[in-house]
């Protein structure tokens, strides 16, 4: 049994959002939620047509969902531009003037757009990109810092009805080339560089280092962050261009077209369990419907708050919750360029402070690393601002939950611990901050046309308290409408187990009071600090090396990032196993893949275990490095001796 399974069924403590914060906030009790809850499953066109309407579209739907199984198209017929909901609406309804994004530079410098600003440069962007020969349904590549110019990209490609595909920063040059050729992107978007942890990270060289071996791309846009001194680049004539003097050309003014409600918004990828990283595809109207009555609802987003999000844009957090929800709901948030620890970790108490920020939303993985940073960093802060916390990414254990509670929230700000995925595109879980009751380690409720269960392996409903696997029984708006250029896959994994259900992938229990209590993957993917990563992708990064014959990875608990990557490698005929070559496999991986996917540990042996019929068994070495015995069964394994061998090893 997990330590998240253990501490769910003996914990007690239970805590109630204040009169007050009950007072303003959208859903004020329980019956309130309930009687909602009860309607947007009955009737889910009815709630979700409601919600919709609140975002700007040309031309009103026909019909609300059309859904055969597993394919959803949600408001047909409808037609919106999405960036008229983010940024022009903002225009005439009283905010033009309203700061959008607050934006701080790692080294400390500011930087404000108002929702007019932010209108003009997305404007001017997106005539950049239409002189540059992008059309609609092109896919543009965007690999930028955190900058308001990548949620400014972002949003002039939907503005154009181009479809983005953003990679974190962290990704190497193979990975891009990987996803370059999955999409068949046109174009690039990027920075000379970005600042993290002090360092420069060269973003524009990495894509050079891409474009060597793909070479689809007809133009690059650099967006100069940096600057020569730190951050030199080479231009290639006829293919890389300035954003400032593509900006310089282009006008400002551009009047927003609209695009079918199902026309492709973007691509982003994500880890599953082969080798090759899934391009999820989600759609305008959907989509923007999702995340904007999740920022509605779950963050209260009100007209006088400072809301900051810490995800990378990179990621779907940063999707959602930085660039399409927020910029719906036309509130003003806090955008952070580097490390929560530069210079020190009190950089995301000080912005806190600074800023007044009023909602913060994070990863478990942070606030641990937080916990392990000490007291002194939150404390020298006035943090009296906040009034709502919120996480994500991988399960938040109580410890973690009552420092944030306690430390930053100072006690008195609800928690909404919110479970999603990629897939998903918004929130699917999570309490409604003016009146669930949450417990430290909980998702708790399903949101509003969430239809959530847990069922067993043959279909039925399980019990509280017992396991099963997470499912979603009807379609929402925001859900994923398949994995680009790979229609098989997309049933295959998420609508094979139960027919026409959702299967997330995660394992998870609800208790008496129906509480949703998430255990982690099921499936071959690791949580490594809020992030996923297949382990076979890190399988396959390692045996790419020359001297790795075999590889299997697994995770195994790690204090600050949830899960740690442990590799187990063997060698081939002529190589030794050394320190040196430890070392040179990790920083191979971290090229291959990124640095977030470097192995914490790598153990050599001469064999690994397997099947008779030759299958790795990870379950083994997963249970073995988890706590160094193996308990299970282990008749099935060819030569036990090869255990005994690591466990040694490990227990070393
Ligand atoms: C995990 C991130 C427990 C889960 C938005 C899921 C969580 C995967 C939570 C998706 C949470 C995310 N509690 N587990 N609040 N949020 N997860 O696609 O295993 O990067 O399947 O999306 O993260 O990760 P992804």
């Amino acid at each position: 049994m997990s330590k998240n399974i253990e501490s769910h069924l003996t914990e007690e403590r239970t805590f109630k959002p204040s009169k007050e914060f009950a007072k303003n906030a959208r859903i004020k009790s329980m019956a309130q939620y309930r009687r909602m809850h009860k309607e947007s499953i009955k009737k889910p066109a009815t709630f979700w047509a409601r919600e919709a309407k609140e975002l700007s579209w040309q031309k009103k739907w026909t019909k609300v969902l059309d859904w055969k199984a597993p394919y959803a198209k949600w408001f047909v017929g409808g037609k919106l531009n999405v960036c008229e909901s983010c940024v022009d609406q903002h225009l005439t309804n009283g905010r033009a003037n309203k700061a959008a994004i607050i934006w701080e530079g790692e080294p400390g410098e500011s930087r404000t757009l108002t929702y007019r600003q932010l209108h003009r440069e997305v404007c001017n962007f997106a005539n950049v990109l239409i002189n540059n020969g992008i059309k609609p349904k092109d896919r543009v590549m965007i690999y930028m810092p955190m900058t308001p110019e990548a949620v400014i990209a972002m949003l002039a490609c939907a503005r154009i009805g181009a479809v983005h595909s953003v990679i974190f920063g962290g990704f190497s040059a193979d990975s891009i080339v990987d996803r370059l050729e999955d999409c068949e992107a046109k174009a690039i978007v990027t920075s000379d560089g970005g600042y993290r942890r002090g360092g420069v990270v060269p973003l524009k060289q990495n894509v050079d280092d891409a474009l060597k071996k793909y070479r689809g791309i007809e133009t690059v846009i650099v967006h100069q962050r940096i600057g020569t001194e730190k951050a030199p680049v080479k231009m290639k004539r006829g293919r890389d261009a300035w954003w400032h003097d593509e900006s310089a050309k282009a006008p400002s003014t551009h009047k927003a077209k609209a695009f079918d409600s199902e026309h492709p918004l973007f691509i982003l990828y994500t880890s599953g369990s082969t080798g090759k990283p899934k391009g999820i595809l989600h759609t305008a109207g959907g989509y923007l419907t999702g995340t904007y009555t999740t920022c509605k609802y779950i963050f209260d987003m009100q007209d006088d708050d400072v809301y900051w999000c810490t995800a990378d844009v990179g990621w779907i957090t940063g999707h959602s919750y930085i660039t399409y929800g927020p910029l719906a709901n036309g509130v003003t948030q806090v955008m952070y360029e580097g490390a929560p620890n530069f210079p020190d970790f009190g950089r995301f108490w000080k912005i806190v402070e600074k800023y007044n920020v009023t909602i913060f939303y994070t990863a478990p993985t942070a606030i641990r690393a937080f916990i392990k940073a000490g007291n002194q960093f939150p404390e020298a802060h006035d943090l009296s601002s906040l009034r709502l916390l919120g996480t994500v990414g991988e399960p938040i254990n109580p410890e973690a939950w009552m420092w944030y509670h306690e430390k930053i929230g100072g006690g008195n700000c609800p928690i909404v611990d919110t479970w999603w995925q990629t897939e998903t595109g918004a929130i699917m879980i999570s309490p409604l901050p003016g009146c669930t009751p949450t417990k430290p380690g909980t998702a708790t409720l399903p949101f509003f046309g969430i239809d959530a269960a847990i069922l067993d392996e043959n279909g039925n409903e399980c019990k509280a308290n017992e396991g099963g696997k997470l499912v979603i029984r009807q379609p929402w708006p925001s859900m994923l409408r398949t994995i680009y250029g790979d229609k098989k896959r997309y049933r295959d994994t998420y609508w094979s187990d139960y027919p026409g259900q959702y299967t997330a992938g995660d394992g998870a229990r609800t208790d008496k009071q129906g509480n949703f209590w998430i255990v982690g993957r099921l499936d071959d993917v690791l949580n490594v600090s809020g992030h996923r990563l297949g382990t076979a992708e890190v399988e396959s990064a390692l045996v790419a090396h020359k001297a790795v014959a075999e590889a299997a990875v697994v995770g195994r608990p790690h204090e600050i990032k949830g899960q740690g990557v442990v590799a187990f490698v063997t060698l081939k005929a002529g190589n030794k196993s050394s320190e040196a070559l430890n070392q040179e496999l990790r920083n191979h991986v971290g090229k291959i893949i990124g640095a977030i996917a470097k192995p914490d540990e790598i153990y050599f042996a001469p064999a690994l275990p397997k099947t008779r019929s030759g299958k790795i068994m990870r379950r083994l070495l997963k249970e073995l490095v988890a706590t160094g015995e193996i308990t299970g069964n282990i008749t099935t394994l060819e030569d036990s001796k090869v255990i005994q061998d690591l466990q040694a090893q490990i227990k070393k």
